[in-house]
């Protein structure tokens, strides 16, 4: 099977890592890519986002299955484009990726499935936002209605910051607050069917201890040894499946990754948000532990056959996974610095450097080129251990032996004791 994936940042590191590790999988080619993708695929400057050129490569390759990386892509309609063009693709249609590109949506189809979220309203002016605030009371949780990259959201306390934040969006959500650890459980999904992936835990702010801004992410680990056993099979049941069915009935049918970001609340599991497509860095843990052919699930995912392929298996053991950003982020983004180290860790078989927004540029004096960060969140070092506490061990070795000016990087990510979460620490840090 040829495969392409679209994206350039760690997610598609990893899934395409993952790929060329699938005896099923023949060739791997990616666009546009990044620099450490590049060892393990073929890389096309193509434009992410350019649907109609999406479609010609994968024509011109040959490609049997296309696995479409970032929400920006699928919100756009490029899977639309490459299905269109009669090849099988991993990933929603743009009327099925609503259920990530808008939050109105999404919680449209929550409460018409009957899905456990949150309380919510949709406000279009500063009264109707001022109201629905004091109508839950604080915390507050207010986001934007679009795509933001994981960086529309604002929880706080305070009343004048969360109006702040709300004046600043066209339409805005406004929430109750769900008090509780965070998971982030992936399901495959192939319009009727879907298959859960081992749960994962994602931290989501700058700073350690859950302070700071939201970014995209610093941060993950799986499998999750607090969370109750039967997770996956009880938020399928309760989630996943009677989401499908809606977009079934909508007559958009979700193929690809359904996100489901859960809160694990006192009254049960109670969704936070869906997302279109894998989480990063929450997927690169669970990609690193997956035993399965990866290739073979998203195909079938892809071909409305994923009742014919045996649910996913994962390794025993944990993997951990640590992110390094750039000068800057979350609200700017360093590029140019020189990244030092990473050539060591490509030698050692449980780590494994997971390149973001990195970039290769030559240099006229030693005729080589040089490693540089190219934007917020430069790599992450993915490690995998005989438990949490041997793998969080290996990535933060890993981390130590790599560097750049400004690197900035989260140093309780996994650590004791593991039920003290973000979701947890954030009401604490309130
Ligand atoms: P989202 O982009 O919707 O995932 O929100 C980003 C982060 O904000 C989540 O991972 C949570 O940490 C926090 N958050 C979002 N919605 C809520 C909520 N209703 N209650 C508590 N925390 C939330
Ligand atoms: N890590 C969170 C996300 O991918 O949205």
């Amino acid at each position: 099977m040829k495969t392409l994936v679209i994206g350039t940042g760690g997610r598609e590191h990893a899934l395409a890592l993952a790929l060329s590790l699938d005896p099923g999988v023949s060739e791997v080619h990616a666009a546009p890519g990044n620099p450490g993708i590049a060892a393990v695929a073929t890389l096309h400057d193509v434009d992410p986002m350019d649907g109609a050129a999406v479609a010609a490569l994968s024509v011109e390759l040959g490609i049997d299955l296309v696995v479409v990386g970032p929400e920006a892509p699928l919100v756009a309609g490029v899977a639309d484009s490459v299905r269109a063009a009669g090849i099988a693709v991993y990933g929603p249609s743009a009327a099925a990726a609503q259920l990530e590109g808008s939050k109105a949506f999404s919680k449209d189809v929550m409460a018409a499935a009957g899905v456990p979220t949150a309380g919510s309203h949709v406000c279009t002016t500063p009264e109707e936002a001022a109201a629905a605030l004091d109508g839950f009371g604080a915390p507050y949780v207010v986001k934007d209605d679009a795509l933001a990259a994981g960086k529309g959201v604002v929880v706080t306390t305070d009343r004048d910051e969360a109006l702040a934040h709300a004046a600043t969006c066209d339409r805005v959500v406004i929430e109750e607050f769900l008090d509780g650890p965070e998971v982030s459980l992936f399901a495959v999904c192939d319009g009727r069917t879907a298959r859960a992936l081992q749960p994962a835990q994602d931290f989501k702010r700058i700073f350690d201890g859950g302070r700071g801004a939201n970014t995209g992410g610093m941060g993950s680990y799986s499998p999750l040894p607090w969370a109750p056993p039967g997770l996956a099979d009880d938020v399928l049941a309760s989630v996943v499946q009677p989401t499908l069915d809606e977009m079934n009935r909508r007559g958009t049918p979700f193929v690809g990754t359904l996100y489901v970001g859960l809160a694990l609340t006192a009254t049960g599991p109670r969704v936070i948000e869906f997302n279109c497509r894998f989480g990063d860095p929450d997927i690169q843990p669970v990609l690193a532990l997956l035993e399965s052919p990866l290739g073979v699930l998203l195909h079938a995912a892809a071909t409305g056959r994923l009742d014919s392929v045996a649910p996913p298996t994962f390794a025993d053991g944990a993997s951990v996974t640590v992110v390094m950003a750039s000068a800057g982020y979350p609200e700017s983004s360093s590029k140019g610095d020189v990244i030092v180290g990473t050539e060591t860790l490509d030698k050692e078989t449980d780590v494994d450097v997971i390149h973001a927004g990195t970039a290769l540029v030559s240099t006229s004096s030693t005729g080589g080129d040089r490693l540089v960060t190219a934007g917020g969140r430069v790599l992450a070092v993915r490690a995998v251990g005989s438990d949490i506490a041997d793998a969080r061990a290996k990535a933060y070795e890993g981390i130590a032996s790599i560097s750049f000016p400004g690197a900035q990087w989260r140093r309780d990510i996994a650590a004791e004791p593991l039920g003290v979460v973000e979701g947890a620490s954030l009401k604490e840090n309130l």
